[in-house]
């Protein structure tokens, strides 16, 4: 078959992206089959490893499978452009830096990230251990340069020429911990890094993932103003995962094509300041109130049921890492051209009374190109009431943050 003709796959279903990939070698039993090109280009999930070049073409996806793949994430413009399949590989050309690289979220996400075709330099910072991860990671033979850094010494040159910093340094919940809980240790570690990435690289996106991000996002924006390089469309809260479960749960609930499934997640990222907006499902979906009930709750608890599982040793870090890849990932994509993308994420907004909300936004070169509004008409009375019901929790994570940036001191 022809690269740039569209490829059929077979797909088990309620299934995840990597085995759909895979499962094209597979037998066909119980298969469902999909025209992958038309299919993947509206597909929500994490497209990055498709891009991956292999001088053969014979990566684990299949030539035909990576070659649908590119095609569906290249920009429209780009198509029409293209006379052969060299000019579809998108130019290794960003610079990201992870800063708390050598933790459990840190090491992961560094891998999806190493697996991008769009980044040519990936900087790993962390206060202790990260040689050794960018040593290992180095050994790929993706197109990103590794380099580590250690210390705080090392932290300018970490930064410097940086196009998306991501942030998951910090501590994560244990359990019996609340989100809350880690305010005092996560808040200070995030305010120096953004001093420095203040001072290093004003014009990055700036990924926050550190929690708790209803405050940590705000303690950024301020230190951002006090240092004079505040820019409210390149400071994200990364609530991707919301998203990531989201669409999880309700696939399997709902026995739908995953590949079809969005859900916009709106409001903040701890409890019930996460507002999964059933209603406004891709594709449109029938729910009993014993459903939205179930999937909402499971949805705002999904991070406790990690932490559970886990029982002492950490917090979600495999799915953050996937989700925070993803937000990454479009970043990139709309930096480097991509018209048409979209992420729900945690930032300064205008559509409700609070200074920060969850909703989904328009990304573009310089950040954030509009707020989407239109999913906060018509919601059920169910998410309506949810909606003015984590209005006061978002507002007191909000102000405590502020307060502590401006002060630093903790209100609650
Ligand atoms: N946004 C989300 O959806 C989400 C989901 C899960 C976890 N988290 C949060 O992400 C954070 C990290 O979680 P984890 O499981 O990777 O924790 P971890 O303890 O495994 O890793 C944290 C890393 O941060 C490093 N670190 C600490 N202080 C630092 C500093 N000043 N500079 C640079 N690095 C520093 C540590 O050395 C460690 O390597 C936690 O705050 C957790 O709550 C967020």
């Amino acid at each position: 078959m022809a690269a740039a003709s569209a490829t059929t796959l077979s797909v088990g279903s309620a299934t995840t992206f990597g085995s759909i990939l895979s499962s094209k070698s597979q037998s066909n039993t119980s298969a469902v089959k999909y025209n992958t090109r038309n299919y993947l280009r509206n597909f929500s999930g994490l497209k990055a490893e498709a891009f991956v070049r292999c001088e053969s073409e014979s990566s684990f996806l299949g030539r035909e499978s990576a070659a649908a793949l590119r095609q569906s994430i290249t920009p429209n413009a780009q198509i029409g452009k293209q006379k052969s399949w060299n000019h579809v590989w998108p130019q290794a050309s960003y610079k990201v830096a992870i800063l708390g690289a050598a933790g459990g979220i840190g090491q992961s996400l560094a891998l999806l990230i190493k697996m991008s075709p769009l980044v040519s330099s990936l900087h790993l910072y962390d206060i202790a251990n990260v040689k050794g991860v960018a040593a290992d990671l180095s050994h790929c033979n993706t197109p990103a340069q590794v380099v580590d850094f250690t210390g705080a010494s090392e932290l300018a040159n970490c930064l410097k020429g940086v196009d998306v910093v991501v942030i998951p340094a910090g501590i994560p919940r244990k359990p019996g911990m609340t989100r809350d809980d880690l305010f005092n240790i996560n808040a200070n570690i995030v305010k120096g890094l953004v001093e420095a990435v203040a001072d290093n690289c004003p014009d990055a996106f700036i990924h926050i993932i550190s929690n708790p991000v209803n405050s940590t996002v705000p303690i950024a924006a301020e230190v951002l103003k006090q240092k004079g390089v505040y820019d409210p469309k390149k400071l994200f809260g990364v609530t991707t995962l919301d998203v990531v479960r989201a669409n999880t749960f309700i696939t399997q609930k709902k026995n739908l094509r995953l590949i079809d499934v969005d859900v916009p997640v709106v409001g903040g990222h701890a409890g019930i300041t996460i507002l999964p907006l059933l209603s406004k499902s891709k594709p449109s979906t029938t729910f009993t109130d014993e459903e939205v009930q179930e999937l909402t709750v499971r949805i705002q608890n999904a991070g406790t049921e990690v932490v559970e599982a886990k029982a002492g040793a950490g917090s979600a870090t495999l799915s953050m890492a996937y989700a925070a890849a993803r937000f990454v990932e479009s970043s990139l994509r709309a930096i480097d051209g991509d018209a048409d993308v979209y992420e729900c994420t945690y930032v300064e907004s205008n559509l409700t009374e609070l200074p920060f909300f969850a909703s989904r936004v328009k990304l573009g070169r310089n950040g954030v190109e509009a707020l989407i509004s239109s999913d906060l008409n018509g919601l059920t009375e169910y998410e309506q009431k949810a909606l003015e019901a984590l209005k006061p929790e978002l507002k007191a994570s909000i102000e405590e943050g502020i307060a502590y940036a401006q002060k630093g001191i903790v209100t609650a």
